[in-house]
């Protein structure tokens, strides 16, 4: 059926058993049965379009990458048990030794780490590109054999904004694969495809699960390009697991009221935390003194969940500030119902030179919050005498 966002959402679902249950099932099954010889060939040689074996797929796992792809506008997709996996098999798949990366330097810390310790293994070499470069240098990083323009908007932990459109545009005019990982904005507010980006890649963990339970990962985009990653994924193995994938597919119906309310939310933390005295800076992508905020504005339909700002007094006072929290929980994740703050400089990037860090817009002070759920007076006055004490 084809609805609007929050409709498919819900009513996108796999054919009812005979015993018409109303909610989707859960296929706990590692593989699936066939009638005779002749079945059991036509499956293999993919004659026939079923379920053989949950590594290639599985109804649950199907019904998350169906609305995935609804919501995102794309062809089709295949769903991994991490947003990692995602990233790493995309990437595995689509490249040969001898290819090159152009990328955004602003990328989240382990797909950094994939780019600069593993490929260089399979000669594979990344180019980075400051996420707030013009055009015409960004171009300039194209090479013969670049493959693949990747970038995250908006960034981990950053909360950097790229122009999609202008990606689009560099990646048609030079025949790039542009892939985007949405995970910060979600198929709710921002649609890359319709930017032109080719592949889209989603950490299932964050938003799209909402109540950090269970990891999970997707990319959706241009068949021919998905084909290639299934081949892939069939082989190595990083499949969604059904149960992962039922959770995250329930979670889905309730994806847009969620984001709407974390938006919300973010936007008055944001205004807060803007106005405090012991805060430098506030960077949110609905904040007017956010540096692309005309282009957040073009391409996002809300500004997200999170929040990058930097308190006064440097990785002491972050310190200061992340032990004297009391309601919202220091956690490594986020896009969960409940607000998490961290302080990536002496946490997540403390391996990192004060230079390297700077590079992808952490300072010293910066913090990360991940608003969720709760009253938003409540997380502003956590907040507060957090910033006060
Ligand atoms: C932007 C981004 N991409 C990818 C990932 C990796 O996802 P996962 O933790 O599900 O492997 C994360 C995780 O935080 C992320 O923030």
């Amino acid at each position: 059926m084809s609805g609007h966002f929050e409709t498919n959402a819900i009513r996108e679902h796999l054919e009812r058993t005979s015993f018409q249950e109303h909610s989707t099932p859960l296929y706990l099954t590692s593989s699936f049965s066939f009638e005779d010889a002749e079945d059991m060939r036509a499956s293999f040689t993919e004659e026939k379009e079923r379920n053989i074996y949950s590594r290639f797929t599985n109804p649950n796992t199907t019904e998350f990458i169906d609305k995935i792809c609804k919501m995102e506008g794309a062809e089709s997709g295949y769903a991994f048990a991490t947003g990692m996996a995602a990233v790493f098999s995309t990437f595995a798949a689509l490249l040969d030794s001898g290819d090159h990366i152009v990328s955004a330097r602003s990328v989240f810390g382990s797909t950094h780490t994939l780019f600069t310790k593993y490929f260089p293994k399979w000669n594979i070499t990344t180019s980075y590109f400051d996420i707030n470069e013009e055009e015409a240098n960004i171009e300039a990083f194209i090479q013969p054999n670049t493959k693949i323009l990747y970038a995250e908007s908006p960034t981990n932990p950053g909360v950097d904004i790229i122009d999609l459109e202008m990606l689009g545009r560099i990646a048609k005019k030079h025949n790039l694969i542009l892939v985007i990982d949405n995970c910060f904005a979600t198929p709710y507010i921002q649609q890359p495809i319709k930017f032109g980006a080719d592949l889209v890649i989603h950490s299932a963990t964050k938003l799209i699960d909402g109540q950090g339970r269970v990891l999970g990962g997707i990319t959706v985009g241009r068949s021919d390009l998905i084909r290639e990653i299934y081949l892939f994924a069939r082989n190595t193995g990083p499949a969604l697991s059904p149960f992962n994938a039922w959770v995250l597919s329930k979670s889905l119906e309730t994806l847009a009221i969620r984001v709407e309310k974390h938006c919300e939310n973010a936007l008055k933390v944001a205004e807060f935390l803007e106005k405090h005295p012991n805060v430098n800076w506030v960077k949110y992508p609905f904040l007017k003194s956010h540096l692309k905020y005309e282009i957040a504005k073009k391409q996002m339909k809300l500004g997200g969940n999170i929040i990058a700002f930097e308190i006064k007094g440097g990785i002491e006072a972050g310190r200061k500030f992340l032990n004297s929290i009391k309601m919202c929980s220091l956690s490594a994740n986020l896009g969960d119902a409940k607000t998490i703050v961290t302080h990536p400089a002496s946490t997540t990037h403390s391996k990192l030179s004060e230079a390297d860090r700077l590079e992808v817009s952490i300072t010293d002070g910066s913090v990360r919050v991940s608003v969720g759920l709760e009253h938003v007076d409540d997380v502003i006055n956590d907040l507060n005498q957090a910033l006060i004490s």
